[in-house]
């Protein structure tokens, strides 16, 4: 294989009525190997990184460090990166696009090549998806922007600069790209309200075995220390919570009985207890999390998603396609992005009744029962909660769009088949 094949979008199409059964192997973390990858800019030598899932957005983010000079080779479970020979002098057309996708890329390159070039990010599905805490920060480090043809230019060429940043909101992203600039600044980064979540956790433990020193990691306050080199690291990326949140509530859904091996217990706590209100008895063992339903499915009356430890934004479309089938009334908030209900339209085609109430969130009827329907996925999450409702429906489910689950899902139909869930690739 290639190291970064191409993608093969296809449909998925399921029968559904499937009490799951059985044991899967949750996957490498999107979001925690993402920035990983573009931390690999800042270190001398090799990295290798375990569990590294192969999915597009890895593999996109593979090319754009091929593309920039980067070396890349998968070996066993994991992917070897080398990127002594990186450059941004002359940046090609697909890195400066390709930025837009993996904006973690901007506080390394700055920090390792003291430039960047890249489109403006423009919004997607789920939100306007902005970056002005990303570029405020940065300019509080020394670089400076500037617009031309359209496109962000960034410039440091008295290199970064430790500051005293204090985030207006939680940002993942921001929060992780002003980590990657800081780690080989000259001087002290202090970061007041930082993003807690699992998967910038994941970056600064990488970081500090890279040899940076970063303190607090997990809590909102971190203080780095900028050092002058990083070294190559073997690392072992975290499992998904969000796979293993989707796997978990298709297990609740169908009424089965499942064992989420090596799945990340510790960071699940607010999706485990949404589920237990839900009807799962859920344990915490060595192997990982063995949930079952306990029989009926139970509104949890409300979801409301929040930055971490609260309920993910990124489980928020997968439950909602469970409580529709719930006993009782549940009421959806989305309280991070601003347009993550697009998943309504096509579940109540499949017969669910969910209603958007004025003040913007979602009230769903519950008790339904789902049938079959042709559905299209627009967004990586959305087409999880298509995948999952297909599994509780009545008849087949045919749903196009899975370039957006392939986005995240390293082989979401091979893992389910494994659970006994009758679920094709075609
Ligand atoms: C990360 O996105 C994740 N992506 C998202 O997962 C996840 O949903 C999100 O964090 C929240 O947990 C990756 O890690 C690759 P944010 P990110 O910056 O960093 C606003 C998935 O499905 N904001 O924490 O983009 C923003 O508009 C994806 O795997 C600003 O206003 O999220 C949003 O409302 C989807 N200005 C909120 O903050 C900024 O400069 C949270 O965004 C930056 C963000």
């Amino acid at each position: 294989m290639s190291a970064i094949p191409d993608k093969n979008a296809g449909e998925i199409h399921i029968r559904g009525g499937v009490r799951l059964q059985g044991k899967v192997k949750i996957q490498g973390s999107k979001n925690a190997a993402l920035p990983i990858l573009a931390a690999t800019i800042l270190t001398e030598g090799e990295n290798c990184l375990k569990d590294c899932p192969k999915i597009s957005d890895v593999y996109r983010m593979l090319r754009l460090l091929q593309s920039l000079g980067g070396h890349v080779r998968w070996e066993g479970d994991g992917v070897c990166v080398s990127t002594g020979s990186i450059t941004t002098r002359d940046m090609p057309a697909d890195a400066i696009t390709g930025m837009r996708s993996s904006l973690c890329l901007l506080g390394a390159l700055l920090a390792r090549c003291g430039s960047i070039v890249m489109e403006y990010p423009g919004g997607c599905v789920i939100g306007e998806r902005p970056i002005d805490l990303h570029l405020q920060a940065l300019k509080q480090m020394g670089v400076r922007f500037h617009e031309e043809d359209g496109r962000i230019c960034g410039q440091a060429p008295e290199g970064l600069s430790g500051a005293d940043i204090s985030l207006a909101l939680p940002s993942v992203g921001a929060t992780e790209n002003i980590v990657l600039a800081a780690v080989t600044a000259k001087g002290r980064t202090r970061v007041r309200g930082a993003a807690r979540e699992p998967e910038v956790e994941a970056l600064c433990r990488y970081l500090n075995a890279c040899g940076a020193r970063i303190d607090g990691v997990g809590s909102s306050e971190l203080e780095i220390q900028g050092v002058e080199r990083l070294h190559g690291v073997s690392y072992r990326i975290p499992t998904d919570r969000i796979v293993a949140g989707t796997y978990l509530y298709a297990a609740l859904g169908t009424r089965g009985c499942v064992l989420l091996e090596q799945a990340p217990c510790g960071h699940m706590q607010a999706v485990i207890r949404m589920a237990e209100r839900m009807g799962a008895l859920c344990q915490e063992t060595g192997e990982g999390l063995y949930v079952q339903s306990l029989g009926e499915l139970l509104s949890p009356a409300l979801i409301r998603t929040g930055v971490y430890p609260g309920f993910p934004t990124d489980m928020q479309s997968v439950a909602l396609a469970v409580a529709t089938m719930a006993a009782g009334e549940t009421r959806i908030e989305e309280r991070i992005f601003e347009n993550r209900f697009r998943v309504a339209e096509p579940l109540r085609r499949m017969g669910a009744d969910i209603r958007q109430t004025d003040s913007g969130s979602l009230w769903v009827k519950g008790g339904c029962r789902l049938h079959g329907e042709r559905v299209e996925a627009c967004e990586l999450r959305g087409g999880a909660a298509l995948v999952v409702a297909g599994l509780m429906a009545e008849g087949e489910t045919q749903i196009t769009g899975c370039e957006f689950i392939e986005r995240g899902y390293e082989n979401i139909c091979k893992d389910l088949r494994e659970l006994g869930a009758r679920i094709y690739s075609v």
